[in-house]
């Protein structure tokens, strides 16, 4: 048995991954400052913080005292903790910069100078959105040649041109499994700031001699995600407007892709990091390996909620959203061991269930897009 810190530990992965160690046999201590724009003003449905195994510190991840106390005799620390909205942190710059880059350093630095430190792994909570629109090929050029577009521009988006183009031929790219080894491009200041954790994590812990996995998590969805937060999660923001019977807006054509798994297979992702015998010192993707579009998904959720399918495309768009991105899974699958097994079907339905039994949120969609469209983010 292990006793794991797990920063951020309130929020939708951190709860389902404490259950999942609890019964594994360990214990856990939680850091969370139970942030407002995800827990609400008055968090709710908590309880379970104060349970048989669960040591629970109230405090943030910026505050020395805190994050001093919640490392004091712990065997690996999971560090989740950070803010996640990638529109928001295109102007909420130094605040995202603070939290997640200078938690992750904060954390680091007490681990640095405690020459008593009881950590022998660190297992951090990294983004696909690191490598930006991902990889792709051109079937008409070379199909083998694999190409990492850059982050598509204000002029290109405004135009509609949604899809990456070949350099050479200029017809459209193909997008492939995103592998570990390609390359960083983060085209949003949070992958910046995920792609900074990364690198503070990997360059701390080898200088300390300590082992380290970094989970670079796709679309992670399902029961406990946020319905508050209106600046992350689209399947939280589409489940508050279907309760609502209004339209779920569709971005850009709706054939934008993304790789959603399910918070349970997460969970057991990182439950295999923290178990794992032996060093791993890597990165390794968690996602299903399967790409479905926007507009798709928007389709599959109605019927989950056994509702009509009210989608409007409404071609707008957000600088720092990725076009398409999913994961290669082979590491997940050779080194965790580790293959996620709720399939979209399942995943809907168990999420749908869930959203039905909570308080109706309100939807602050339209509000969080004026933030963007004031500051010229969104078109
Ligand atoms: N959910 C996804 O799709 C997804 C995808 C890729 C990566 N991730 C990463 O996984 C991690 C967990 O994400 P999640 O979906 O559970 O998010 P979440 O917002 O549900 O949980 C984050 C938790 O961190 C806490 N927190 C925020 N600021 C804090 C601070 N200053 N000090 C202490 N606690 C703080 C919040 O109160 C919350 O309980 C994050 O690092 C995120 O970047 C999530």
């Amino acid at each position: 048995m292990s006793k794991i810190l797990i920063t951020g530990g309130a929020g939708f992965i951190g709860s389902h991954l404490s259950r999942i160690l609890l019964t594994s046999g360990h214990s856990v201590r939680i850091l969370d400052n139970l942030s407002p724009q995800i827990h609400g003003a008055l968090p709710q449905g908590l309880d379970w913080l104060m349970g048989d195994g669960v040591d629970f510190i109230r405090g943030s991840i910026t505050d020395e005292a805190y994050v001093r106390t919640a490392l004091q005799d712990v065997d690996s620390v999971v560090h989740l903790a950070a803010e996640t909205g990638t529109g928001q942190s295109m102007y909420q710059i130094a605040h995202y910069n603070n939290v997640n880059v200078g938690g992750t350093a904060l954390l680091l630095d007490i681990l640095a100078n405690d020459s008593a430190r009881s950590v022998k792994r660190i297992v951090l909570a990294s983004s696909r959105s690191i490598y930006g629109e991902g990889a792709y090929v051109c079937s008409r050029c070379d199909k083998q040649k694999r190409i990492y577009p850059n982050a598509r521009i204000k002029s290109q988006l405004s135009a509609h041109r949604w899809e990456h183009a070949c350099e050479a031929c200029s017809s459209h790219l193909k997008p492939v499994p995103t592998r570990e080894d390609d390359p960083a491009k983060p085209a949003s200041i949070y992958a910046a700031t995920k792609y900074a954790q990364e690198d503070l994590v990997r360059v701390a812990c080898a200088a300390m001699d300590m082992d380290y996995t970094i989970l670079r998590l796709q679309n992670v969805y399902g029961e406990g995600q946020s319905l508050n937060n209106p600046y992350t999660g689209i399947l939280s923001i589409f489940s508050t407007r279907i309760r609502r019977k209004q339209h779920l807006p569709i971005f850009e054509d709706g054939l934008e892709t993304r790789d959603f798994v399910h918070v349970q297979d997460v969970a057991n992702a990182f439950l295999a990091a923290v178990e794992f015998q032996g060093n791993i010192s890597q990165a390794i993707n968690v996602g299903m390996g399967v790409k479905t579009t926007v507009a798709e998904i928007a389709g599959h959720l109605s019927d989950a909620f056994g509702v009509q399918h009210n989608l409007v495309t409404t071609h707008e768009y957000r600088l720092g959203d990725i076009r398409h991105n999913f994961a290669d899974t082979h590491r997940l699958q050779c080194i965790l061991g580790n293959t996620p097994q709720i399939d979209l079907n399942e995943g809907m339905l168990r999420f749908a269930e869930w959203v039905t039994k909570q308080v109706l949120s309100e939807d602050q969609l339209d509000k969080a897009n004026a933030q963007l469209r004031t500051r010229n983010l969104m078109g």
